[in-house]
This record gives structure tokens, sequence and C-alpha cells, in this order.
């Protein structure tokens, strides 16, 4: 089958991706570079990893059926932050690896675990723009993106039981099913404002922190660091992804969509319970309640209706209380690192908790 041509949206070129593609600054990471956001300034702590893991990404997405690396290509390609892969490496580097490609070869699985479920995730919210490009999904259609994102989950075991350690693999396979059970849950509570706060963070944790939280423990578990370590860097992954969550949902109703790469309003359109609705539903009057009920309980929209939810939201403070939640999560996060001494890769990754709250993409 010959896809069809790729789509480029009227969106900015992603910054990051001439470094995706694998074109790498040779930089020293300890040279600092004026106005680079401190994700950046991680990845060029662990550069030549990275330069590593995008080849085998490349070289693990191969297949004799060509629709398999055609859809592929399309999403990886696209580019994406990459930040999942950097904190496995840098999470290894942090503890002092030194033994080999291991870091490597599970900073390409946890990437491909992140990509499958984009893929998945774009089809359950039908969403048509993804790193600033028409979606997978846009282009080759539902099933070919459910089918290659299982492909792209079972290339991940395998690069798991490539691994060898049993360990790695308890660690990353609960991470693939708790990312599966939160995006259940989320649909469970899917137009349904009386979700509460706690549970909205369950959903946050499954689908996005687990990841984050397994990212990171497996670079102390590679370097065979003692528990206290790998619980420290899982600890901060876990706070870590859930700040991240928490500003994508703010993103969600106050990014600019050129930058963001995503369509904005989409959480408001699928009726997802997300913390700025609940927070400008719990500080709505009985007009604004009605607006709440109306649009994300009985999926009544209108056109006009996005505006008038981003209007409530301004008038609630839900983005602020929503970004505060997510920089109470980032202090956390700092604050778990605390057990490693003191040094470049270290404020590295501390840096890369701020830089999650004041994300923009
Ligand atoms: C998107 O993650 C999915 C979420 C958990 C919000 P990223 O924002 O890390 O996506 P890419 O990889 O950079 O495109
Ligand atoms: C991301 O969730 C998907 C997973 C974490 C599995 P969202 O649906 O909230 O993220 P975007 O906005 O599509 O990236
Ligand atoms: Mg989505
Ligand atoms: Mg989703």
């Amino acid at each position: 089958m010959v896809p069809p041509r790729k789509r480029r949206a009227k969106t900015a070129i992603h910054p990051r991706r001439e470094f995706i593609l694998g074109i790498v600054s040779n930089l020293p990471a300890e040279i600092t570079v004026p106005g680079e956001d401190a994700l950046t300034v991680l990845t060029r702590h662990v550069s030549l990893d990275m330069t590593a893991c995008n080849a085998a990404i490349l070289a693990r997405m191969d297949s004799p059926v060509a629709l398999i690396p055609q859809l592929a290509a399309h999403i990886v390609a696209a580019g994406g932050k990459r930040l999942r892969p950097v904190l496995t490496l840098a999470s290894a580097r942090l503890c002092g690896y030194a033994g080999g490609l291991r870091h490597v070869n599970l900073a390409a699985c946890v990437e491909f675990i992140h990509t499958a479920t984009l893929l998945h995730d774009d089809v359950v919210d039908e969403s048509q723009l993804r790193r600033g490009l028409a979606s997978a999904n846009a282009v080759f259609g539902n099933k070919a993106s459910v089918l290659v994102g299982d492909f792209l989950f079972a290339r991940a075991f395998q690069l798991m039981v490539a691994d060898g350690s049993l360990d790695v693999l308890r660690i990353l396979s609960a991470a693939a099913a708790t990312i599966a059970e939160g995006e259940v849950l989320q649909l469970v509570t899917q137009n349904d404002l009386t979700t509460t706060e706690d549970r909205y963070l369950d959903v946050i944790k499954g689908k996005t922190a687990a990841l984050f939280a397994a990212a990171c423990e497996v670079g102390a578990v590679v370097a065979d660091r003692p528990e206290p370590e790998a619980v420290a860097l899982r600890n901060y992954g876990m706070h870590l992804g859930i700040a991240f969550q928490l500003v994508d949902d703010a993103l969600d109703y106050a990014a600019d969509q050129a930058t963001l790469g995503k369509t904005v309003g989409d959480d408001f359109r699928e009726g997802k319970v997300t913390l700025p609705v609940l927070a400008a539903y719990a500080g709505s009057d009985e007009t604004g309640r009605a607006f709440w009920r109306r649009t994300i309980e009985d999926s009544e929209q209108t056109e006009a209706d996005l505006d008038e939810a981003m209007r409530l939201m301004a008038e609630t403070g839900a983005i602020r209380i929503t970004l505060d939640r997510a920089a109470a999560f980032a202090g956390r996060a700092k604050a778990d690192l605390a057990i490693f001494p003191d040094s470049d890769l270290r404020s590295a990754l501390m840096g890369v908790a701020d830089y999650t709250v004041s994300r923009v993409r």
C-alpha cells in the first residue's frame, strides 16, 4: 500500500528536531549555551548515549512489512522531546554506569513503549495532530496505528528480554500494564464531574508517571546500585511524571497550538475530567457549573464553548492552581535526588523538574 503523502500541519518545526534526527551538538555538557532549556542541557550530558539510542530506535523499528517502518518513521522522525530515554540514560550515568550499552537499549525500549502508547492514544482520543504533524491515525488510519502500536510494544518487550535482567523485565512490564490501566481508568472518569482529585491523580500516575518512574529506576538497576538509589530515582520519576501530566493538562487549555504541536482543546471536546476542569468547576458559580455539566457531563458543545471554558478557567484561576500543583510535585522530584552527591548531572536532572513545569510544548 502506498501511504498518503505526509501532510505537514501549519505549525512551527520542532526546535529540537535536528538533535532528534541525530545531529547532536559536540559541545561539552559543562558549557552553557544562552537560552537553552534544562532538557537540552540534560540531553547534552548524555549526547553520545542519545546518538546511540536514536540509532537503536531506527534499527529496531525495521520490519519486512513496509507499512511498519513507514508509519513508525512518520511519528519517530516527527521528533518528540525524547524526555523518557534521556531520563534512563542520565539515571544510569548518575549511578555511575559504565558497563556497556544496556542503558542505551533500555532507553530505546522506553521510547518504544511511549511511542506505542501515543499511537494508541491518538486513536482513542481521535487526535489529528501529534508532534506538529498530522497524527499517524489521520495519515494511515486507525487500524494501521493500532497494529503498529502493538508492534512497537512487542519490540519493547524483545529489548527487555535481550537485556536479560528479570528486575528490568519486572519494572518495565509492570509499567506497561499500569499505563493501560491508567488509560482505562481515565475512560471511566470521562464525563464524570464527581471525579475526585485523588482519582484524577491515580489516572495520571498510571497513564504517564509510571513510565517516567520505570525509565529512571532501570537506570539504577543496570548500574547495580543499592536499593535506596533505585527507590530515589523511581520516586523522582514518579513525581516528575505527575508534574509533567498536570502541565500537559493545563497546556490542553492554555498553550499556543503551533508551539505545542498538538490540538488545543482536545481534552475539552472529549469530556476529559482533568484538574483544570475540576478546579474550574469547584470555583464556578451556579451558571458556570451548569456550563461544565452541559459541556463535560452531557457532551453538548458548540463552537464557542472552548473559549468560554478558557474564560472560566482564567476567572477561577484553574490553570494557576494546576501549575502550582505541578510545581509542588516538581519540588518533590528534586528533593528525591538529595541522596546523590552534588554533581552537574544531578543539577541537570533537578533542572528538568523545573523545565517540566515551565515547558510550553
Ligand atoms: C506526550 O508526551 C504524552 C503525555 C504523557 C502527555 P510527550 O510530551 O513527552 O511527547 P513527545 O514524545 O515529546 O512528543
Ligand atoms: C497521553 O495522554 C497518553 C499516555 C500517557 C498513554 P494524553 O492523551 O493526555 O496526552 P496527549 O495530549 O494526547 O499527548
Ligand atoms: Mg491524547
Ligand atoms: Mg489520552
